[in-house]
């Protein structure tokens, strides 16, 4: 059972979050725009938690303030990065990685042109399994790459191994982009379709990059199983990226890691990764050192609220429009396909509900909508009774 009791984050208003004046609530309209009916917008668009991070992490960031930590990133600070980090994926996934394989870039996107760039053969292709994290759709292309969306099956949500196994075939591409979990459906993938995956991989002589960014952000008892953490092969063709971004809700302090597994790919990245590693920022490294290593309570709670939005959404009506109750992450993937709009969906929601969404378009599946969770519960109750409502 979801812990839906009340919570200090219940106290967050969506007033309050405007004003804050994070991009969640000041971007596309949301912080002076109104619906059709006067009311201001909800911003549930973008892959952010409106919750105050852990007090460890806030203390981490004020103390490199008060010491002005502000230079170029030190040894020491990435090394205890790295060991934070390597505890923390030791204990919770049961993946031990030596720290010295563990890398600091700024972002995940970071870490994504780099294996492109620097893992993969001049100007081979990359497939991408959709829905997809928007940005993935059109980064290959401003590398030159071809993206060959790979679409998934649904519903429920999974990896369309004949497909991607065709895909490599036809268009000759060597990197598949692996989120786990994965956004926007939320599926968690299990360790079986993991290694169907590097079967596949591996035929084609092929390499992976896993997006793990959302790896502690798992429900009911799931275990995120680390890509390069199920097999020898699994290992050898894998670049891994990951942040205490998405569980701690520090994207704007741009600190993500990469974690190399194998020798020869561990070497590469020390002669080439280099420009990757430099804009990584020294209060980031700093904060998710914090995150990983005194964050772990902080987080449990975080997970147990989200439960609770969770349910608020598995309970809430929506006629017509399909739900997926996200396994890991805090996003949910709602198929409007079957409404019959002749208009985007998220325009629909934006005009007639005020709540402000991802269009599925976005993300290589038109029809569907990507909505945020990780909000107040009365926030996110609000948001959902205005959906119900423009739906009758
Ligand atoms: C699956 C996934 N990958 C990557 C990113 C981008 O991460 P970063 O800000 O570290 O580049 C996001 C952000 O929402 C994401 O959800």
């Amino acid at each position: 059972m979801p812990d839906t009791a009340a919570h200090p984050f219940d106290a967050l208003t969506a007033d309050a979050m405007r004003a804050g004046g994070s991009w969640k609530w000041s971007g596309q309209g949301v912080g002076d725009g109104v619906d059709r009916h006067g009311r201001p917008l909800i911003g549930a668009f973008v892959a952010e938690m409106d919750f105050p991070t852990a007090g460890p992490v806030v203390e981490a960031v004020r103390a490199s303030a008060g010491a002005s930590q502000f230079g170029y990133l030190a040894d020491a600070w990435v090394a205890d990065l790295a060991a934070a980090c390597a505890a923390f994926w030791a204990d919770r996934f049961g993946w031990s990685v030596d720290p010295e394989r563990i890398r600091p870039v700024p972002d995940v996107m970071t870490a994504l042109v780099a294996t492109i760039e620097h893992f993969t053969p001049p100007g081979t292709p990359v497939l991408l399994p959709t829905p997809a994290y928007m940005p993935f759709l059109t980064v290959p292309g401003r590398l030159g790459r071809e993206m060959v969306p790979v679409p998934m099956t649904a519903a429920p949500f999974a990896l369309d191994l004949d497909a991607l196994d065709a895909a490599f075939v036809s268009s000759g591409a060597k990197l598949l982009v692996l989120t786990n979990p994965h956004n926007p459906t939320g599926r968690v993938f299990t360790r079986d379709e993991l290694r169907a995956v590097t079967a596949v991989v591996e035929r084609h002589g092929a390499r992976v990059f896993a997006d793990e960014i959302h790896a502690p952000l798992v429900f009911d008892g799931r275990a995120h199983v680390p890509y390069a953490s199920t097999s020898e092969a699994a290992a050898a063709h894998t670049v891994t990226a990951t942040s205490a971004s998405k569980a701690w809700n520090l994207p704007g302090l741009k600190c993500g890691q990469v974690i190399l597994s194998n020798a020869a790919d561990a070497a590469r990245w020390s002669e080439r990764g280099y420009l990757a590693e430099h804009s990584t920022a020294t209060p980031g490294v700093l904060a998710s050192t914090a995150a990983y290593a005194h964050g772990r309570a902080w987080l449990d709670d975080v997970l147990a609220y989200l439960d609770g939005n969770r349910a608020l959404l598995r309970d809430a009506p929506l006629p017509g429009v399909g739900k997926e109750i996200p396994e890991g992450t805090y996003l949910a993937w709602l198929d409007a396909s079957g409404l019959g709009l002749d208009e985007p969906p998220s325009a629909f929601f934006a005009r007639e509900a005020g709540v402000v969404l991802t269009d599925g378009a976005l993300c290589g599946g038109p029809g569907g909508m990507r909505l945020t969770l990780a909000t107040a519960r009365p926030v996110l109750a609000e948001a959902l009774e205005r959906m119900a409502a423009a739906l009758s």
